[in-house]
């Protein structure tokens, strides 16, 4: 109803009309309104139309329940999420590995899900709905949920967001890009993976992000090798994304995973001299490239979450986990 009022009124005005992303305050027209009044309502409305340009935080819904057959990781029975010891960078054996997969496949499967159910109209709350039952019917447990105090079981990225987005009433709209964080825990490992979503008609600037973004993903994974480094798939990575004009996120990195959500080592999406790890077959851990079309630069949100890009440009991601083999990487998030 709200948004009705919006649109007739701006639809008088002959604009084309988006979406509202945020509901505006609703105000009745004032009858025999004078033409001073009149023109300060316009520019208030011009203020609403810019400021649905860019994410804003919405409303959460109520923590959602676990049941209690899904097996906890630890941190989620710590007041603050904390997790308490971490995995060590060393490679895992054979048996680890299989279950590995196991937790890595069924958080591809929910990224999967996500994929289909996003589109204009549907709230990143819905999208956390969706992840939060997923992960629950397969046996698991959201790993987001609690931890270090993230209040949801997903991340929802949208345009500007570059990660760690909390999914809230904010609806997705014709044109936006919507990134999906997926991470379960399921028989005592995590699995991790994400991707960035077209919502609707986008942009071909947009679309091009989006697509070298999975590239860079991939250029990452192929730089995986055994007796290389971490420092090459930084590398490689870097070289990817700004031969096509973007920028690379330093602030966030990959990471290993097993038992633990985010141990050693840090995997740098950019050529980071320091990042001389070696790589052994049997290490695990994500690549996670965030791209910008500008500035890499972040600014954090009050909700001390939501990272966003400086000059608010758009930015995507894609994740996958992996275990060095003896020819490379073996993707271990894959449906
Ligand atoms: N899934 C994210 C990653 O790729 C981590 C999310 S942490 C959370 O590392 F607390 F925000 F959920
Ligand atoms: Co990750
Ligand atoms: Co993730």
């Amino acid at each position: 109803m709200r948004e009705w009022c919006l649109r007739t009124r701006i639809a008088a005005q002959g604009r084309v009309l988006p979406v509202l992303r945020h509901q505006p305050e609703y105000r009745p027209a004032a009858a025999g309104k004078c033409r001073r009044a009149a023109a300060a309502e316009a520019r208030r409305r011009e203020q609403e139309l810019e400021a649905e340009r860019y994410v804003r935080p919405g409303q959460l819904s109520p923590r959602r329940e676990v049941p209690g057959h899904i097996a906890l990781p630890a941190y989620a029975l710590d007041k603050h999420g904390r997790p308490r010891e971490r995995d060590s960078a060393r490679p895992k054996d054979a048996e680890t590995i299989a279950l590995m997969r196991v937790a890595g496949r069924a958080a591809a499967e929910i990224l999967g899900v996500l994929g289909e159910a996003v589109r204009p109209g549907i709230t990143t709350d819905d999208l956390d709905a969706i992840a939060h039952e997923e992960c629950i019917k397969r046996g698991g447990y959201p790993s987001p949920l609690g931890y270090n105090g993230f209040p949801k079981s997903l991340c929802t990225s949208v345009n500007e967001v570059i990660c760690h987005g909390i999914p809230d009433s904010t609806v997705l709209q014709d044109g936006d890009i919507v990134n999906c964080d997926v991470t379960i825990f399921l028989d005592g490992f995590h699995g991790d993976t994400n991707a960035t979503f077209l919502v609707g008609d986008v942009d071909a600037e947009s679309r091009r992000l989006v697509e070298v973004t999975r590239e860079c993903l991939e250029h990452g994974i192929a730089a995986v090798r055994p007796g290389g480094t971490v420092r090459d798939i930084g590398r490689a990575i870097q070289a990817h994304a700004e031969s096509n004009g973007f920028g690379v996120v330093r602030a966030f990195v990959g990471h290993g995973i097993g038992r633990s959500f985010h141990s050693d080592p840090q995997v740098y999406h950019y050529d980071n001299p320091s990042a001389r790890t070696l790589l052994e077959t049997g290490m695990t851990f994500t690549i996670e490239p965030m791209i910008t079309i500008g500035d890499w630069r972040h600014e954090m949100w009050d909700d001390g979450w939501t990272a966003v890009t400086v000059d608010r440009s758009r930015t995507a991601q894609f994740e996958h986990m992996l275990v060095v083999t003896d020819d490379g990487a073996e993707i271990l998030t894959r449906a």
